[in-house]
């Protein structure tokens, strides 16, 4: 297993710099996620890292080996595409047999390797069907058994999950994510899906326009993003303006004031002045609403205007001063709160996060 390592990479196509001074490791047998939207930079990235691209500046290593000038069949990636990209006119065995073949691999152990991976990923008995014989799902396996076959030393995923409907989604990803620890193998994934993003990391790096925002694993960029990009992106974020009342750089705390209230908010990572507009990001499940009679005070007025039973949890829109807030409560906490019904509303200052209000 291997160590990735971008040092300032820059690829530009003419005017666009599609990848944008990247600096990131990659640890040994690490599921490492690039979450970002479309055109941020995510496949530039990973072809860099296969060697289909060279770029403009920087390093890329694997272990301490420098890898800029090692054409793609010597770097030993593993590539799963976007649209899996498998040959229509070979069958299951063919496509995987394929890189050992390019390898001159011989034959009884090209058998003896793909049947192991068509075993691996569940395709056993499929061998002899072509792609179109082949459920999305299935067509998704092959392309990973293909990808695996070759004992790559880095396996890119490019959004592996995206052609497949919400269910299988679903199963694939746990799937891809049980076999990648067994095989402990280091694992650069791409997705545009926050959600799958958080469930299948070890770490996730968000990227926008060809930088990386931040960098840590799911608790820490879903708790604690350090970006009003990343607070946004990642979940849902109430963003709610707020006046800086004090802010002590060494702590990182600041003291805001909304509405009638006053919180204490401990890592706000960007300066804030007193008295600066700012914005206040808080998270529906860390909004509680109260029966008005029974609030604790302070507390912010609202109104309700839309309750969604969700299942598991209840969704409510409240209007708080011409701003429409997201509020999740569990269903068990469920009590008789009506639309167009006045509530108080309380922010755990814990949870919330202070961001300068220009940037957005
Ligand atoms: N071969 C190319 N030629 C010109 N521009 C490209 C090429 N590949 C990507 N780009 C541009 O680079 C940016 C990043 O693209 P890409 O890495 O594909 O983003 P993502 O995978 O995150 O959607 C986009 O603006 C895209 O239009
Ligand atoms: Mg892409």
């Amino acid at each position: 297993m291997v160590r990735v390592k971008l040092v300032n990479v820059t690829k530009r196509f003419g005017e666009v710099v599609a990848v944008n001074k990247v600096n990131f490791e990659v640890k040994e047998g690490e599921l490492f996620t690039l979450l970002g939207p479309s055109g941020c930079g995510k496949t530039t990235t990973l072809r860099l890292i296969a060697g289909f691209y060279k770029p403009d500046e920087g390093e890329i290593y694997f272990d301490d080996e420098l890898m800029n000038d090692i054409p793609p069949h010597k770097r030993n990636t593993g590539m799963v595409f976007q649209n899996y990209a498998l040959w229509p006119h070979m069958n299951v065995f063919e496509n995987v047999a394929y890189g050992l073949k390019l390898r001159n691999m011989p034959p009884p152990k090209v058998i003896k390797k793909v049947k192991a991976a068509l075993e691996l990923v569940g395709l056993k008995g499929k061998a002899q069907r072509i792609p179109s014989q082949l459920s999305g799902g299935e067509q998704q396996r092959v392309a990973l058994a293909r990808a695996l076959v070759i004992e790559p030393r880095v396996l890119l995923l490019d959004e592996p999950l995206s052609n497949l409907d919400a269910k299988l989604r679903l199963r694939v990803r746990n799937e891809i994510r049980k076999l990648q620890k067994k095989l402990g193998i280091t694992t650069i994934y791409v997705t545009h899906d926050q959600e799958e993003a958080l469930s299948i990391s070890d770490r996730i790096a968000v990227m926008n326009q060809g930088r990386i925002l931040q960098i840590g694993t799911p608790e820490e960029i879903y708790i604690f993003p350090k970006d009003l990009f990343v607070a946004d992106f990642i979940g849902i974020t109430n963003f709610i303006p707020c006046t800086i009342v004090s802010y002590d750089e060494s702590k990182k705390e600041a003291v805001v004031k909304l509405g009638n209230m006053q919180l204490k908010v401990p890592s706000v990572y960007n300066k804030v002045d007193a008295g600066e507009e700012a914005l206040l990001a808080v998270r529906p499940e860390n909004i509680k609403i109260h029966k008005l009679e029974e609030a604790p005070k302070p507390y912010l007025e609202g109104k309700i205007d839309l309750v969604t039973f969700l299942g598991r949890v209840i969704r409510y829109e409240v209007i708080y001063d011409n701003y429409t807030l997201k509020v999740e409560a569990p269903r068990t906490d469920m009590r008789s709160i009506k639309e167009g019904e006045k509530v108080a509303l309380t922010i755990d200052p814990l949870a919330v996060r202070v961001f300068k209000a220009n940037k957005k």
